[in-house]
């Protein structure tokens, strides 16, 4: 039987169980994803547990993203250490290897939805973990680049990494009216809109050449998205960015074509 599983503290409320069990049954693969509480600072004792034990793959996530990408047990893929960020760990005979599939999953979340990335001009509102790994994809992938943030200081410096990669500007929220104004895409990497039904960027900035992704997927339809279908402009919702960071982990650890539209389902029927 293969066991794969999420290392993080808390880990109680993830959706992943239900949305990877979903995938291995469907390719009729023995298998199980558990939770493991992992508290701050035992996380390396963690991988090496999970190594000796047998265990095929786990997910990582806060608090241990960071220290995953820093550890020397761990042979980190080039856009994971650029990201400075490992979400998932795959167990080999030959060691440990870590991925980003955050990043990767929210290029698949736009290319779902047939979003050209490449010469795009792109607005990411947020400078935490969640914009480090999207900012990072987007310029990669050939996007024109903005951060606005709430601390301008920290949309700066992350600005600062993200042109190490490509085309990237910090800026105020300020800007937003400016930089939305002439965007193709937008997307929302801060938790507003999760708790009240607010959102970062006004309604009248949005226009229907845009895409709107947001990573808020508690509620599915934020206000944001709301706006931005009102506009007519296109709309993407975080439960497709959470999908393909799953499937992309799925098709790392099984080797196998990840069964979408099943682990989609699953995944729309426990946030519904
Ligand atoms: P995550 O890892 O999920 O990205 P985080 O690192 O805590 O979470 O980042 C949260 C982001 O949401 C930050 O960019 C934060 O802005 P600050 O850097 O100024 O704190 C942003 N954020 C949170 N609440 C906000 C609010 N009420 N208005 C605007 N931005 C907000």
């Amino acid at each position: 039987m293969k066991t794969f599983g999420l290392i993080g503290y808390p880990v109680e409320h993830s959706l992943s169980p239900e949305m990877q069990e979903t995938g291995l049954e469907e390719l009729g693969i023995n298998g199980r994803y558990c939770l493991y509480p992992v508290e701050d600072g035992d996380v390396e004792q963690a991988l090496k547990g999970a190594f000796a034990l047998g265990i095929d793959g786990l997910n990582v996530t806060i608090p241990h993203k960071q220290a995953v990408a820093e550890s020397e047990m761990v042979e980190t893929s080039e856009l994971a250490e650029r990201i400075g960020a490992v979400n998932t760990v795959e167990f080999t005979d030959n060691g440990i290897r870590g991925y980003n599939t955050d990043a990767r999953g929210a290029r698949r979340a736009l290319e779902r939805h047939e979003v050209d990335i490449e010469g795009s001009e792109a607005v990411v509102v947020g400078a935490g973990g969640a914009s480090r790994a999207i900012s990072f994809m987007l310029a990669d992938s050939g996007a024109e680049v903005s951060i606005a943030n709430r601390t301008y200081g920290k949309a700066e410096e992350l600005a600062e990494n993200v042109s190490r990669m490509g085309d990237a500007s910090g800026h105020p929220l300020e800007d937003l009216e400016e930089l939305v104004g002439k965007a193709d895409i937008l997307v929302n990497a801060t938790s507003v809109g999760m708790e009240e039904d607010r959102s970062v960027v006004p309604a009248e900035h949005l226009h229907s050449d845009l895409t709107v992704l947001d990573a808020v997927y508690r509620p599915l339809e934020t206000k944001l998205l709301r706006d931005a279908e009102r506009k007519g402009a296109k709309t993407v919702d975080g439960a497709w960015m959470l999908l393909y960071q799953g499937t992309e982990a799925f098709e790392i650890w099984t080797g196998r074509e990840a069964p979408v539209d099943a682990m989609n389902q699953a995944l729309r029927d426990e946030l519904e």
